[in-house]
């Protein structure tokens, strides 16, 4: 049994309890982070706790910790439930008013809900997919317009990766305007004549912290990238294509829409960035 977190308790997972009037379970209305775990460490730690105090700032939502007492929590469910490798939930919501209403509640009067709790997941980094690839399908993005902001407002997304089931593959990607915004939980790149190419940040997508380490160790490495947008059309003549994510890394994608990308495996681009990935924030993991 996990140990997990509880405004202020650490407590058996079977203990642990929220409000039925908790604004996240009534309204969607909280923000969440996802840390990874390797050999014990934190993963990009600082990006995380950077991003998850914009998403609060931007709902005006009141910040239950300090970036210090954060590193103090995901340590402790790190230790007390050895987690060698996976990953680490953090969810904060404007909390239990006591009522529903759609009017937001005093903050002086009703303190944010945070929890968190840990998966263990042995190998991650190991995964067999990122030798065979991601096999995706597109479909419609109709996400709310603020996908900056790291809500839990998850339905959608959850509902594109049921249709990715459904269509015998592993994820999709999302398509707004002719032109791909992300993956479903990732933000979405193709490669073409070496170059990297994805989004622009923007209030389309979220600000990966995975893509900001990738971006960097691929200029780094003197790979060109051009910030741009992209259609599926364009993809599926791309030579290669991935995904990155805190839980995926940099997972390379070999099909879209049953179109094989190059000759269907993930090619150089993306396997040498997850190399570089994995190496660099193991590296620099806390
Ligand atoms: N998802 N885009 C979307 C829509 C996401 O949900 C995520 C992360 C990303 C990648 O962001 P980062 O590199 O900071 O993890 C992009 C997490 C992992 C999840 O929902 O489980």
């Amino acid at each position: 049994m996990r140990t997990v977190y509880v405004n202020g308790d650490y407590l058996p997972e079977d203990q642990a309890k929220v409000s039925i009037f908790d604004r996240g379970f009534l309204m969607a209305d909280g923000v969440y982070e996802v840390t990874s775990v390797l050999g014990g460490k934190l993963i990009d730690f600082d990006g995380h706790a950077v991003r998850l105090a914009r998403s609060l700032k931007e709902l005006e939502m009141a910040n239950p910790v300090t970036k210090d007492e954060l590193l103090a929590i995901h340590r402790e469910l790190v230790t007390v439930n050895g987690i060698e490798d996976g990953m680490i939930y953090l969810q904060i919501t404007r909390g239990s008013p006591g009522d529903r209403d759609f009017v937001f509640p005093d903050p002086e009067q009703t303190p944010s809900t945070i929890v968190l709790f840990t998966q263990n997941k042995p190998g991650m980094a190991d995964s067999p997919v990122a030798t065979t690839g991601l096999k995706i399908i597109s479909i419609e993005d109709i996400r709310w317009g603020r996908r900056d902001i790291k809500t839990v407002q998850l339905l959608y997304p959850s509902m594109g990766k049921m249709m990715a089931k459904k269509a015998g593959v592993d994820d999709a990607w999302l398509v707004e305007d002719g032109f791909v915004t992300e993956g479903t939980s990732n933000n979405a790149y193709i490669v073409k004549n070496g170059k990297i190419i994805t989004r622009a940040l923007s209030s389309d997508i979220l600000h990966g912290i995975t893509r900001a380490a990738v971006l960097r160790f691929a200029a780094e490495a003197q790979m060109e990238v051009e910030e741009r947008n992209f259609s599926i059309d364009e993809a599926k003549d791309a030579d290669e294509a991935f995904v990155t994510s805190a839980s995926a890394f940099v997972m390379p994608v070999v099909e879209i829409d049953g179109v094989a990308l190059g000759d269907g495996t993930p090619g150089k681009v993306a396997p040498r960035l997850r190399e570089i990935y994995l190496d660099e924030s193991r590296k620099a993991a806390v």
